[in-house]
């Protein structure tokens, strides 16, 4: 009823819900994209929620991405939404448990070391990781009987994930990560992944097992970098060109060098960070691959015409070949279209902030206001799937990457307006107002998306090069209930050796 009754007109609408604390969690919990998509039907591109006791607007569009993404960050502040998730997985002093002047500097730092040099040399490394995986591992039977026509299946999240870590670990993480992968360190990642859920991030701290083995896989973990870095220094430190040792000879701006234990939470993060974001992204992927053989076959046939050399065989992919693969890129593209791993994006209010009337407004003269204490919400996630911004949205179509015709008009502007549109590998949208953002924009942007994009592109070439696939039964539905967007499992792909 309390509901029903007059309210503040500079306030925005506020979704109907019948439990007070609880609100509209389970809706949102189930399918966020969904949950908006009808919310706008009713309320308009701005409307508050209830989130298990905290009111939550959300701001949608292309302009909502900018209202979020664009805004100061003295006003909408990451670090108060996330910290309760992250700090207890990555570690102290990092990310959003510093002011964000410093996370700004620990991003500088690990960009310095994703470099094109840097890309130049990974690449080869995840195809060896892929082809080692694939010639090796239970999941792919068929290679070890050599047979070209007989079907086999694998799990293609599990298989993913494996191939995503491994890949990471052999490139961004280090040699010494890579090695103890078989020795322990998977079951202290899987002990820390167990934590970094919506449970523990709206619930800090439960009597659970799953905290005491997260908070206890942290510790371990720490001290696993820790010991590395303690043991490179008793050799030549110099020996090393990798993130970590990068890190360990950066300083900060006041003149710090970066603390032992401040790298071990940034490998930490970086590996968390960058986990479930990649191996749910290539899932999907192989998925609508599987799905679409014509599509796979184009690919495929793409991967012969640029690497094919007599014999059949494939020559070394060069990270500069990945430029020039116009329908790999655009496979990818879209996938994160219709995929984005992360559907919400949130921000903490620190300060009334006024949302601009051309995105919202109660009258012609007045605004909305969003309170202070509120959090905001955008969901790129949402405006990529917005049936008034793309044609056919719900339709998987690498094509509208490479002609253009699948935007809507409206998209199609927005986006050439607010992005760099240069189809070449790994270039996506800068701008914080585009339709199209899977990797965020604004200082909060992600620093991994061209190693993303070389990693899931170096998958999907070398799986694609060695295997026909095929997807029966309907086409999985995106599980919300975990941190990413992944297909719902079980859900197996069913491959056959290609000749
Ligand atoms: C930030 C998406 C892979 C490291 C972000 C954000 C998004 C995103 C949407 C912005 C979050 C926000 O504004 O609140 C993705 C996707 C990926 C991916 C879709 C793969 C398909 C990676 C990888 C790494 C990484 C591989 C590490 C190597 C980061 C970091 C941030 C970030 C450090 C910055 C957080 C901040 O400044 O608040 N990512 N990411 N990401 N990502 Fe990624």
């Amino acid at each position: 009823l309390y509901q029903l009754l007059p309210r503040d007109p500079s306030l925005p609408p506020v979704v109907f819900h019948w439990i007070p604390w609880f609100g509209s969690a389970a809706q949102y919990g189930q399918d966020p994209v969904e949950f908006f998509a009808s919310c706008r039907e009713k309320y308009g591109n701005v409307f508050t929620f209830v989130l298990l006791g905290k009111r939550v607007t959300v701001t949608l569009g292309p302009k909502g991405n900018d209202f979020v993404f664009g805004g100061k960050h003295t006003v909408v502040a990451a670090e108060e939404v996330y910290s309760s998730l992250t700090t207890p997985v990555f570690g102290s002093d990092v990310v959003y448990d510093c002011p964000n002047e410093v996370l700004m500097e620990q991003k500088k730092f690990v960009k310095v070391s994703l470099t094109t040099d840097k890309f130049r040399e990974y690449i080869g490394m995840v195809d060896d990781e892929v082809t080692q995986y694939m010639d090796n591992e239970p999941p792919f039977r068929v290679f070890q009987t050599g047979s070209t026509t007989e079907w086999g299946s694998f799990s293609v999240y599990k298989t993913l994930a494996e191939m995503t870590i491994l890949t990471a670990s052999r490139t961004l993480q280090g040699k010494e990560i890579r090695d103890s992968m078989s020795k322990g360190f998977a079951d202290l990642y899987h002990d820390l992944d167990h934590g970094f859920t919506p449970l523990h991030w709206m619930f800090t701290n439960l009597p659970l097992p799953s905290y005491w083995k997260r908070d206890d896989a942290q510790r371990k973990m720490t001290d696993f970098y820790l010991g590395i870095m303690n043991k490179r220094r008793e050799g030549n430190p110099d020996d090393y060109d990798d993130v970590m040792s990068s890190l360990m000879r950066q300083t900060y701006r006041d003149g710090r060098s970066v603390p032992d234990h401040e790298i071990a939470h940034m490998m930490i993060a970086l590996l968390m960070a960058g986990q479930h974001t990649s191996s749910s992204s290539t899932s999907w992927v192989l998925l609508h691959l599987a799905d679409r053989p014509d599509i796979a076959e184009l690919l495929y046939q793409e991967q012969v015409e640029h690497f094919g050399i007599s014999g059949g065989d494939f020559r070394e992919m060069t990270y500069e070949d990945m430029k020039d693969l116009p329908i790999l890129d655009a496979v990818i593209r879209e996938t994160l279209r219709m995929h984005s791993p992360i559907h919400s994006i949130m921000r903490y209010v620190r300060s009334d902030i006024p949302i601009p009337s051309s995105l919202a407004a109660p009258s012609e003269d007045n605004v909305y206001v969003v309170p202070k204490g509120y959090t905001v919400l955008a969901s790129p996630a949402h405006s990529q799937l917005d049936p008034l911004l793309w044609k056919d949205a719900n339709v998987w179509d690498p094509n509208r990457w490479l002609d253009k015709v699948g935007f809507a008009a409206q998209a199609r502007k927005e986006y050439d307006e607010s992005s760099q549109v240069d189809f070449g590998f790994g270039l996506v949208s800068k701008g914080t107002g585009s339709p199209y953002l899977p990797f965020g924009a604004g200082r909060h942007r992600c620093i991994g998306e061209q190693f993303a994009m070389l990693q899931i592109g170096a998958i999907v070439s070398t799986m694609v090069r060695k295997v026909e696939t095929r997807f029966e039964g309907p086409f999985p539905k995106p599980d919300y209930t975990s941190m990413m967007v992944t297909p719902l499992q079980p859900c197996d792909i069913l491959y056959r050796r290609r000749k």
